[in-house]
């Protein structure tokens, strides 16, 4: 296993994003990150003069693909970082592979929440810090009746479940609750738009994931319900799949993130700038692509003072480790390998950008057990935006 003795060889690393399949769209906008922050580094000059050179993978969008591919960077590739997985069911195939060999991997990708591992770098937000402000922000703006649809595995399940606790603390109800496949099609949403309009619930909470939320938005926008005003509101839409079902569908609805394409930072515009010239477009430019890039950044710095892949050198040098990421300034919690992170809320407006309607003044720390219910917590109060107050 590599652990950094051959001077002068690269720094090999397992990058483990689905080029193919249902999530395909936000895992490639998430291997662009990865891939744009690698680049970064070794035009800088590496590491200690050692270049990182990324083995890529496509698991396909198949659960079980990415433990398979995972044991195979740890056992056959000698890598002993791994950069990956966006739905949850995927991360938790690696998991047990990463444990077992004591090895180290980045995920890049909000989740449920109520899992700690020490071999895991969490990047993406956590409930408290997306899910507790987005229903904040409904609750005070359009209403306390809640419909949930959501794809059927763990995320959407575990996250309606910590969701459901929010409203009711907010003295709201969940008035429907629907899964579907992975592989919804445009068709797979007519009853739960027909429930929808029989219902009349104040928001739509989705939580549905890759092609079937462009299916998703798209049915909605042809459906009698959509006469009812009411938004989709989620986690999971991003830029990458508002550019794929087009402005028309995306338009009016909401997403609560870290981080949008559209956000005036001094780092933003950088980051921006170089993806544009590394791939010649920013179109799927999302947060989860954001957290890729910064998580790489950040797994740079700690090499350089550790000049060796060991987990448990790089587990320490990690540990309170920042960086000026294009959301602002991010930092890994040393109590529980989760990442302070902003929190915004976005609308998608007429042309398909998310402007950002209210954003947290400060990184909000994870709380991954909702340790600290919070709902009426000030520091999480959302204001309107504040042009350049951050990083700039
Ligand atoms: C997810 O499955 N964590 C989006």
């Amino acid at each position: 296993m590599q652990r950094g003795s051959e001077a002068g060889s690269p720094w090999r690393v397992g990058v483990l994003f689905s080029q193919t399949g249902v999530t395909a769209i936000i895992e490639r906008s998430q291997l662009h990150g990865a891939l744009l922050a690698i680049d970064e580094v070794n035009e800088a000059g590496g590491v200690h003069g050692r270049e990182i050179q990324p083995v890529i993978y496509d698991p396909g969008s198949v659960v079980a693909r990415y433990g398979e591919l995972a044991e195979h960077l740890l056992s056959e590739d000698g890598v002993n970082v791994i950069f990956g997985c966006y739905m949850s069911s995927t991360r938790k195939e690696v998991l047990p592979v990463i444990e077992r060999r004591n090895a180290l991997f980045f995920y890049p990708t909000l989740y449920e929440g109520f899992e700690y591992s020490a071999n895991v770098i969490y990047g993406g937000a956590a409930p408290n810090q997306n899910s507790v402000p987005l229903a904040s922000y409904v609750m005070e703006n359009y209403g306390n009746r809640f419909y949930f649809v959501g794809s059927d595995y763990i995320y959407p399940r575990e996250s309606n479940r910590v969701m459901r606790n929010i409203v009711r603390q907010g003295g709201g109800e969940v008035v429907g609750e629907r899964y579907v496949s992975l592989e919804a099609g445009p068709d797979d949403f007519d009853d739960i738009l027909r429930e929808i309009d029989r219902l009349r619930p104040d928001v739509i909470f989705s939580t549905v994931v890759g092609t079937g939320t462009i299916n998703l938005y798209r049915a909605y926008r042809r459906a009698a319900c959509r006469d009812l005003g009411v938004p989709i509101a989620s986690l999971t839409t991003n830029e990458a799949e508002v550019a794929a079902m087009g402005a028309e569908a995306a338009a009016g609805h909401i997403t609560a993130a870290p981080y949008f394409r559209n956000i005036q930072t001094a780092a933003n515009r950088r980051f921006l700038e170089r993806y544009q010239r590394r791939f010649g477009t920013v179109s799927d430019v999302t947060s989860c692509c954001e957290a890729a890039y910064f998580q790489v950044h950040l797994f740079a710095n700690a090499l350089r003072s550790t000049n060796t892949t060991d987990t448990d050198r790089l587990r320490e040098a990690l540990r309170g480790a920042d960086f000026d990421a294009p959301q602002g300034r991010v930092k890994i919690d040393a109590d529980n390998n989760h990442t302070y992170l902003q929190s915004r809320i976005g609308r998608v407006d007429e042309h398909g950008e998310y402007i950002v309607e209210m954003e947290v003044t400060r990184p909000i720390k994870p709380d991954p057990y909702l340790v600290v219910p919070a709902l009426n917590d000030w520091s999480l109060r959302l204001m309107p935006p504040r042009e350049g107050l951050i990083n700039s």
